[in-house]
């Protein structure tokens, strides 16, 4: 894939959103929207991605990596954010030919992509672009053909006549063009249509006038093409990915009680025979070993790893933590910014005051503790090996539990005989 570069265009404001962020950066599954077509186009090889971004250009360029920007100052329409990526494109001596994909158009998979692709390098077309058939084709640009079946232009659903209306043919936005071929056609593209903007889909007319060829591969699955242009479409690309989620864990082994009321963001590894009961809420990055037990009702935040043969139990919130082997934690509690050891039981209720409304401190449980039902750990605290906490002690700050030790009370103290409550 080293001729080729891509273009993913993401400069639209997304007004149909109704927000005050810019549609990209709005998640699914716990990533932006952007995001997708990004990691999919490096998936399949290509190194060189060109984003075009206008609206609130800066809140996207901070959140974004490995990508080059190029601002469109006017939102003049989708064939002039190309142009935008003109100059950069036609120095470039290696790159012949442009993908171009839309930043509100996350779904496409890389098996696609590299159809159009391997397509395109195989006919040599002007241009080769990914159509589908639709029963309620609303919305989409529509795909016409000549007699003899050649792409002849596309027609955008504003300019449609009720005859092309019913054309079910629709364009789903992603192209792959001869770089020279599309900056040619770019060039001759006039904003004659009642939006007043310069539509890339127009390039399709200039080239088949011309008579260059044009092909096209075809996707029969509805949720690959899916353009998120409102609330409604963001909730419909959500169960989209969270379906592909749960299905990808559930093939490493994963048991999923019920997957319609699972939560699960991309980016999160699951080992085999772990199950997830039902609410259970497990963000992007978080990292769960083997034979877990998980919920229902457990929530697991970013920066959490949890070791083999863990049980999390109902109503348990965890961030920034790093839970041992065999360790249970099974009823109301909440874990932050902690280091729990191997075998540590955490009784219902226990919870960790990691913020002291400044800043957000560390605790340490080491392995063996038994913490007594109801406990408030102030952080930063210690508890040692093997140490027991008693039901309703508060642990202030820095007084640290001896390994093999008790403490009761509030504020906790040091038991003197120490006989273990187990
Ligand atoms: C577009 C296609 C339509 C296709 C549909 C698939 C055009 C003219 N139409 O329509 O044929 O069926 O996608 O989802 O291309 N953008 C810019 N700069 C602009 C305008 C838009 O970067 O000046 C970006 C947007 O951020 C967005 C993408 O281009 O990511 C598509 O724009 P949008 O206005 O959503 O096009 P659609 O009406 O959905
Ligand atoms: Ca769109």
């Amino acid at each position: 894939m080293k001729n080729i570069a891509a273009i993913i265009l993401a400069a639209g404001e997304g007004t149909r959103m109704k927000s005050s962020i810019p549609k990209v950066l709005h998640p699914i599954c716990g990533k932006p929207m952007i995001q997708y077509p990004i990691d999919t186009i490096n998936s399949i090889g290509i190194k060189k991605i060109i984003m075009v971004v206008g609206h609130k250009a800066d809140m996207i360029k901070e959140r974004l990596e490995g990508v080059r920007f190029v601002k469109q100052e006017r939102l003049l329409g989708t064939a002039d954010a190309v142009l935008k990526t003109k100059n950069i494109l036609l120095k470039d001596k290696n790159i012949d030919s442009v993908l171009i994909s839309y930043g509100d158009v996350p779904l496409l998979t890389p098996e696609t992509m590299k159809n159009i692709i391997q397509r395109h390098a195989s006919t040599r077309s002007a241009c080769t672009l990914l159509t589908s058939r639709l029963k309620n084709p609303t919305g989409y640009g529509r795909i016409v053909r000549s007699s003899n079946d050649r792409i002849t232009k596309i027609i955008e659903e504003q300019e449609a006549s009720i005859y092309e209306k019913v054309m079910e043919e629709i364009n789903v936005g992603v192209y792959c063009f001869n770089k020279i071929d599309l900056f040619g056609a770019l060039g001759k593209i006039r904003p004659n249509n009642r939006k007043k903007e310069y539509y890339l889909t127009d390039t399709i007319e200039v080239l088949a006038k011309a008579n260059l060829p044009i092909d096209s591969v075809s996707t029969d699955v509805p949720e690959e093409f899916l353009g998120v242009n409102t609330r409604n479409e963001l909730l419909q690309a959500e169960q989209v990915v969270r379906r592909r989620v749960l299905d990808s864990i559930m093939q490493k082994g994963v048991t999923v009680i019920d997957p319609a009321n699972t939560y699960v963001e991309e980016g999160v590894t699951i080992d085999k025979d772990t199950v997830i009961y039902p609410y259970t809420f497990i963000e992007n990055g978080v990292n769960i070993g083997s034979g877990c037990s998980l919920g229902p009702f457990a929530r697991l935040r970013k920066g959490t790893i949890v070791g083999d043969d863990v049980s999390i139990g109902n109503f348990v919130e965890i961030v920034r933590s790093r839970i041992g082997k065999h360790a249970k934690i099974r009823h109301k509690c909440y874990i932050g910014d902690t280091i729990i050891g191997k075998r540590v039981n955490i009784g219902a209720g226990t919870i960790v005051a990691n913020y002291d409304g400044k800043r957000k401190n560390k605790t340490v449980i080491e392995d063996d503790a038994f913490i007594g039902t109801g406990t408030i750990l102030i952080a930063p605290v210690k508890i040692g090996a093997g140490a027991t906490t008693g039901a309703g002690s508060v642990v202030t700050k820095g007084h640290n539990v001896p390994a093999g030790r008790t403490v009761v009370g509030v504020p906790a103290k040091i038991l003197k005989r120490t006989k273990r409550a187990r």
